[in-house]
């Protein structure tokens, strides 16, 4: 029997309590036990239900691990954790605190905007999250884009956040990992490794560590030389609504020069989405730098093009009807790939489950663009996980069996603010 909303509200609080490090919180105990970036920026919004204060010191710590080059890392070891591989001997950055060496979805100026328009943050304490913010997004066109297209490129398959997502494998595979040493991995002593990347992609993943060392992560040398640079819908839609995000909440604090900054990067980087656009799939999909090859199927980051201004109308069409199609085969939207693809995998990972923070950006995406019937979708399929699961990492978009870990950051800061807050 599944439970009750309020049930779930009192959950969601006690997981988000838990995973509260003081000033930071971890993704899940264990499996997860740092500060991870784009984790934190979704927490803080979750901790904004609960208590305000906690919320901005979440962005603010985050925030505090900017590289002087304004990358804004995708992990701070804040503590030693043995329970962890690759932990920061490995990646070898020699920040303070220690960090990795690539970055993550930039949901920062998402969030901090939100804690803004809520009342939870304003004055100098905003202005420098969002400075923070307007140099990290103007970092990413400088280390990160794909200067044929304009758009966005990762480094790494974390970097995108969906590491093993089907649309990587050929140019994951392109990376040799022959002179990797034997490694234990960490991750698959918390989670049925039928639910995780395979040891082949993680080999590959620390072959391109091991890459970032070699450049002394120098991360313009890191985008033009590193065997793996893929442009990615993802990455670029992200950037979109947290331009947009930025340039809202810097209006509102009167910052009309961060304002014009992260609207001028904005208009370039929709040029660089809409280049994305694969006419075969009718779709935007991902485009392999290196060698020009394209992603092959729609992903759930594809549907970031239903948001207002990223496509013209007609393709935007043609991306709903994929989203139309798979909400007819699928029970519960949004399947991190396309379930019509050989690729596609019910229960691992980025290769198929439903991830409640994806769902919620697109369901922004969908918001804003008055669509609400998609949006109304997502966000009730999401409700039903929930009910029925629990605060697990991702479901199953067939059978929405819960996987991956339990007692999950995000998941819990999805329901609260997503899910339960109403406000898309
Ligand atoms: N998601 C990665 C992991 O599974 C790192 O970002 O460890």
């Amino acid at each position: 029997m599944s439970a009750t909303l309020q049930e779930r509200d009192d959950e969601a609080a006690e997981i988000l309590r838990a995973n509260d490090r003081g000033g930071f919180s971890v993704p899940a105990a264990g499996l997860y036990p740092f500060q991870w970036n784009w984790d934190s920026a979704f927490a803080a919004l979750g901790y904004a239900h609960l208590d305000p204060a906690r919320a901005v010191a979440e962005l603010e710590t985050l925030a505090g691990a900017q590289w002087a080059d304004g990358m804004i890392p995708h992990i701070v070891f804040h503590r030693p954790d043995e329970g962890y591989f690759p932990g920061p001997e490995v990646w070898a950055t020699a920040e303070s605190p220690p960090t990795s060496g690539i970055t993550q979805p930039p949901v920062l100026a998402i969030a901090a905007a939100r804690l803004a328009a809520a009342g939870h943050l304003s004055g100098p304490r905003l202005e420098a999250i969002l400075e923070a913010a307007d140099r990290w997004h103007a970092w990413f066109l400088r280390a990160r884009q794909d200067t044929e297209t304009g758009a966005i490129g990762v480094v790494h398959p974390w970097e995108s956040g969906r590491d093993n997502m089907p649309d990587w494998d050929d140019a994951l595979a392109a990376v040799s990992a022959d002179h990797v040493r034997p490694f234990k991995r960490r991750d698959t002593g918390h989670v049925d490794a039928a639910m995780r990347p395979t040891d082949e992609q993680y080999r590959r993943y620390i072959a391109l560590v091991e890459f970032g060392i070699s450049v002394g992560w120098d991360q313009v040398r890191l985008c033009e030389t590193s065997p793996f640079f893929v442009a990615d819908p993802g990455m670029t839609g992200i950037l979109i609504l947290a331009e947009r995000a930025l340039a809202e909440a810097a209006a509102r604090a009167g910052r009309e020069d961060l304002a014009a900054a992260a609207r001028q990067r904005e208009e370039h980087l929709c040029a660089g989405f809409a280049a994305l656009w694969s006419d075969e799939i009718g779709a935007p999909t991902t485009r392999d730098v290196r060698t020009g090859g394209r992603g092959r199927n729609v992903s759930s980051m594809s549907f970031l093009g239903l948001a207002p201004g990223l496509l013209p109308a007609d393709r935007a069409a043609r991306l709903a009807a994929h989203f139309d199609r798979m909400a007819e085969r699928c029970r519960y939207m949004v399947p991190s790939y396309d379930p019509a693809s050989d690729a596609f995998d019910e229960a691992r990972y980025w290769r198929g489950p439903v991830w409640l923070v994806v769902n919620w950006l697109i369901a922004m995406g969908l918001a804003a663009a008055g669509d609400e019937a998609r949006a109304e979708r997502i966000r009730a399929d999401s409700e039903a996980l929930v009910l029925e699961g629990g605060f697990y990492e991702y479901y199953s978009a067939l059978s929405g069996a819960a996987l991956g870990g339990g007692t999950f950051t995000w998941t819990a800061a999805a329901w609260l603010d997503f899910v339960r807050g109403n406000d898309g």
